[in-house]
């Protein structure tokens, strides 16, 4: 039985996640139009009704990524020589395992570094894969956009970051981001990159208006999380859940919006606010890629393409990158 080390490091705190949460919903409730930032959906509510999402007919990324990861992730195991896989936003870490095992198969797996800003799915999904694997587990507690600095170096390291959750990140954001990532990677690191791609509308907003109601219940979500930790006063039975695509922006956007006039009070904030009816919060943007596109981002970031999976079944693409 191989020996394992566990390890949890916490560059995001309670306290300065709940800052930041106070920040984003005082600005963004008080902007116009409205927005709040995507990662405050992810609860323990939120982060169940995301899992659910996964498993709908209508939600294709998560399954057609898996599927390329399934089909290609000996070559890319083969590819990266990497003794480490980081993953970025890890979440229940599920379809990591595929990659460690192609990893492991490989015959040079020693570290997994999974990053999340939630201890509580990070801890678990952590202990569950040093103790799978035999490996050292050095677990991250932190947001993807402002601590891979904190990312440990050594050795040979894979960075993953699944699920087109890139997608989140408007294009300033993405570029910010990208570059730090790139500046992150020495020779012989590499990024695995999962990016759902541009396709016919219909089946993009189907994808996050599901028949069953599962995303809109995601979406109102957020607004229990701000009731619970800012003491706001929504009725989530005020608001539709409204999906559309921007063709201009290539992003999808989810918003709810008010059905009558209405009044909020946001206790912890000591700020009130009103919705006129129809209006709407926009609470995520989530951008949609072309092949070209994300080699062309990349390489702003000093990241040159090293392979790329999907581009025939043009559904979906897994890009690996090294720098350049
Ligand atoms: C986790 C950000 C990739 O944008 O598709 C799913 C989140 N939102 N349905 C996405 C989400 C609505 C998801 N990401």
């Amino acid at each position: 039985m191989p020996t394992s080390a566990l390890t949890v490091e916490v560059a995001l705190d309670p306290y300065t996640f709940r800052a930041q949460l106070v920040a984003d919903a005082r600005a963004g409730l008080t902007a116009q139009p409205k927005t709040l930032p995507p990662v405050w959906f992810y609860d323990e509510r939120g982060s169940q009704l995301f899992d659910e999402i996964t498993r709908l007919q209508e939600y294709y990324p998560t399954r057609a990524e898996r599927r390329l990861l399934e089909r290609h992730a000996g070559e890319i195991a083969a590819l990266s020589g990497a003794d480490t896989l980081v993953e970025l936003g890890s979440g229940t870490s599920e379809k990591t395992r595929v990659l460690l095992d192609a990893l492991a198969a490989a015959g040079a797996l020693a570290r997994y570094v999974p990053l999340d800003v939630s201890i509580e799915v990070l801890t678990a999904a952590a202990e569950d894969i040093a103790r799978a694997y035999g490996i050292d587990v050095h677990a991250l507690v932190g947001d993807f956009t402002q601590h891979l600095d904190r990312l440990p170096g050594g050795g040979r390291r894979l960075v993953a970051f699944l699920g087109s959750t890139i997608g989140n990140l408007a294009p300033v954001a993405r570029a910010r981001f990208l570059r730090a990532l790139g500046d992150q990677l020495g020779p012989g690191d590499g990024l695995l990159l999962g990016t759902d791609l541009v396709k016919d509308r219909a089946r993009l907003v189907a994808a996050y208006d599901d028949a069953a109601g599962v995303t809109a219940e995601f979406n109102r979500n957020v607004l229990l999380v701000l009731n619970r930790e800012l003491g706001a006063d929504f009725d989530v039975e005020d608001f539709a859940h409204h999906a559309l695509w921007s063709e201009e922006q290539r992003w999808i956007e989810m918003r709810l919006r008010a059905l009558r006039p209405l009044s909020v009070r946001v206790e912890q904030l000591d700020l009130d606010i009103t919705f006129a009816e129809g209006e709407e919060l926009r609470t995520e943007t989530s951008a949609k890629f072309t092949v070209d596109q994300v080699h062309d981002e990349l390489a702003a970031a000093r990241l040159a393409v090293t392979a790329t999976f999907g581009v025939d079944e043009g559904e979906y693409l897994l890009t690996l990158a090294a720098p350049a």
